[in-house]
């Protein structure tokens, strides 16, 4: 989610890591550090905002020093402040680190260190493996390096400097990314390839679990034992804007296959670890709260919307607590019924939408309690929401919404399961299934993303309509509004999405030969009526693409084409079912020769009216 870049050798340090950290604003761009030694002691320099407040900050006394770390921060423990911003270091600046990810058990070590008479100067998780470095260090850098290692829990890069060895950086990961960049005479450490591409093509791709003891003139590779580890030389061939896309043409695209990192960030720490139960540290909700909770508001816009309709069904099934849903920009207009006995959830990837900030504004003035379900640590809807249950996606640069989206499903989902269990309304072995059903998410999206042939057929046979229709029951048409709105956004082709049912009240009217019509079948318990509204619009001679679970015997028969998803619980089937829709929407939009990433009239972040 941050950048981070480190730099060993013969030339100043500072020029380099601006350089490199430039590379990865894209990564996270709400504070930015650098620390460099500068002969005696580390200097650490860093800011709150773009990289360029930091560059203004330190002009004209820039860190002087061949040997630093650097880091773009996007938050996610504290809010975006000078404070908060990386490289973090213990009371006594010996040593420093900058950190990717999140530690998992930093508040029980913290604990710990406080109780050891430990002073902290900030909110990160990080700054708590700088003290825990001071804590257990043994005169001997690597061996504390690693005994800190070993008792952090979490998801990782790590990149260290200490003040007494001054003549290497240690670094180390897992389940982040990390590469190290090798030079003549001096070294790159990096979280990502753009980082250094400029200085050399010849690199280390780091696995979990490796250390890497970086000098100038060497990488030593081993393992926490210290069993050497040969690293074989992995030269990078593409260009330097390739390479901010991790070799993907398009941010969407990669924020499309970033989706199984991204779901397993947001259930990290919350899938409890006894099979059925869900954890939401940041919520402390009581049965006592929940009872007080006579209906629960979900709003938001576009996309967020649309996880909004599927966190309803969730809410009222699991929890059985009545649900509406609104339109941020409707229900600030509409003098809506709210109290004190309401929940206010507010959904928003930016956590900057004006509409959505105002509803939320709105409710608070009527009194409900809010939360919100946001991306940005730090937004203003994650600073005015009475709560905050972050998604931790990592940021989406494309304009279309795709892993914010796939992320919020299953914050919903598992809020569901959380509340339904606190108000004792749902059976434990339904909440078994699910939590069963969530910890096979990841996999069965990777799965699903690595063949995408079929729906590249799809996309160019289909690419040249100028309507699309997108049909679906229960949970499947929430799927199918997130699919027609991926699919006109981009591709700009004229789409609509419509209760399977309701087709035949007016619009069926529409449905002509030839006219591609994408059928969400996921959903057993409405499974036969779905399938009577497919024959309907096959006999109009539309083009039917039915996207169904796998085990599915019936559909290829009545359906022109079917694009299978693996078989799980009907609940988690708009996760998976959503993927070949924004597939297909990618994809038509390349063939209609469209820009993917910042489709025309639209924008990222909607902070006006
Ligand atoms: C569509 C899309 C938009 C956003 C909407 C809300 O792909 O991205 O519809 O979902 O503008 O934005 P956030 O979630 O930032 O409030």
């Amino acid at each position: 989610m941050c950048g981070i870049v480190g730099y060993i050798g013969n030339q100043q340090a500072c020029p380099i890591l601006l350089d490199g950290m430039s590379k990865l604003e894209y990564r996270g761009y709400d504070s930015a550090g650098i620390a460099v030694y500068d002969g005696k002691r580390i200097d650490i320099e860093k800011c709150v905002g773009r990289l360029q407040a930091l560059r203004i900050k330190i002009q004209g006394h820039e860190p002087q020093g061949t040997v630093g770390i650097g880091h773009t921060r996007w938050a996610t423990h504290g809010r975006p402040s000078d404070r908060n911003a990386h490289p973090h270091c213990d009371e006594s600046g010996r040593f420093v680190v900058v950190h990717n990810g999140i530690i998992e058990n930093y508040l029980e070590l913290k604990e710990y260190l406080l109780e050891k008479g430990h002073r902290f100067s900030s909110d990160t998780d990080t700054e708590v493996v700088a003290h825990l470095m001071a804590d257990q260090y043994d005169g001997d850098f690597l061996s504390t390096v690693k005994k800190v290692i070993r008792r952090i829990d979490g998801s990782y890069s790590l990149v260290f400097l200490c003040a007494d060895e001054p003549d290497k950086l240690i670094t180390t990961k897992k389940d982040n990314p990390l590469v190290i960049g090798l030079g003549e005479g001096e070294n790159f450490i990096a979280s990502d390839i753009p980082a250094i591409i400029g200085h050399t093509r010849r690199t280390y791709i780091m696995s979990d679990g490796e250390i890497a003891i970086v000098t100038k003139d060497a990488v030593r590779v081993e393992d926490l034992n210290g069993n050497p580890i040969n690293k074989k030389v992995y030269n990078v061939t593409w260009n330097a804007e390739a390479a901010e896309k991790g070799g993907f043409e398009h941010f969407m695209l990669k924020e499309i296959y970033e989706q199984p990192k991204a779901v397993r960030e947001t259930m990290r720490g919350r899938l409890g670890k006894e099979e059925g139960t869900i954890d939401f540290p940041e919520l402390n909700w009581t049965k006592a709260d929940l009872r007080g909770i006579k209906k629960v508001f979900i709003v938001a816009c576009g996309t967020a919307y649309h996880a909004g309709l599927v966190g309803k069904y969730y809410l009222e099934k699991f929890a059985r607590i009545p649900v509406e849903t609104d339109i941020a920009s409707e229900f600030r207009y509409r003098d809506p019924l709210v109290d004190s006995s309401c929940l206010m959830i507010v959904i928003s990837q930016s956590g900057e939408t004006s509409d959505t900030l105002a509803a939320l504004r709105e409710a608070k003035r009527l009194g409900a309690r809010t939360m919100a379900v946001t991306n940005v640590v730090g937004s203003s809807i994650a600073r005015e929401a009475d709560q905050v249950v972050y998604t931790y996606a990592g940021p989406e640069i494309a304009v279309a919404s795709t892993k914010a989206y796939t992320t919020q499903l299953i914050v919903m989902l598992m809020l569901g399961i959380y509340v339904g269990r606190l108000r004792g309304e749902l059976s434990d072995e339904l909440a078994r299934t699910l939590t069963r059903d969530l910890r096979e998410i990841p996999e069965q999206i990777h799965a699903m993303l690595e063949d995408t042939e079929q729906i590249k057929i799809f996309a160019k046979r289909y690419g040249s309509s100028e309507n699309a229709f997108f049909l679906g029951r229960s949970l499947d048409y929430f799927v199918a509004l997130e699919g027609a709105l991926k699919l006109k956004e981009i591709s700009y082709i004229h789409a609509e999405a419509y209760a399977a049912g309701e087709l035949k009240h007016g619009t069926l009217a529409l449905v002509v030969e030839g006219l591609p019509v994408i059928v969400l079948a996921t959903q057993a318990d409405v499974y036969p009526k779905t399938i009577s509204n497919l024959k309907e619009v096959k006999a109009r001679e539309a083009e039917v693409i039915a996207i169904a679970l796998q085990g599915d015997r019936e559909i290829d028969k009545v359906a022109d084409h079917v694009i299978y998803v693996p078989k799980t619980d009907k609940f988690l089937a708009p996760i998976l079912a959503v993927l070949p829709l924004q597939l297909l929407a990618y994809y038509a939009a390349l063939t209609r020769g469209c820009d993917v990433d910042k489709p025309r009239n639209l924008a990222k972040s909607v902070t006006v009216e």
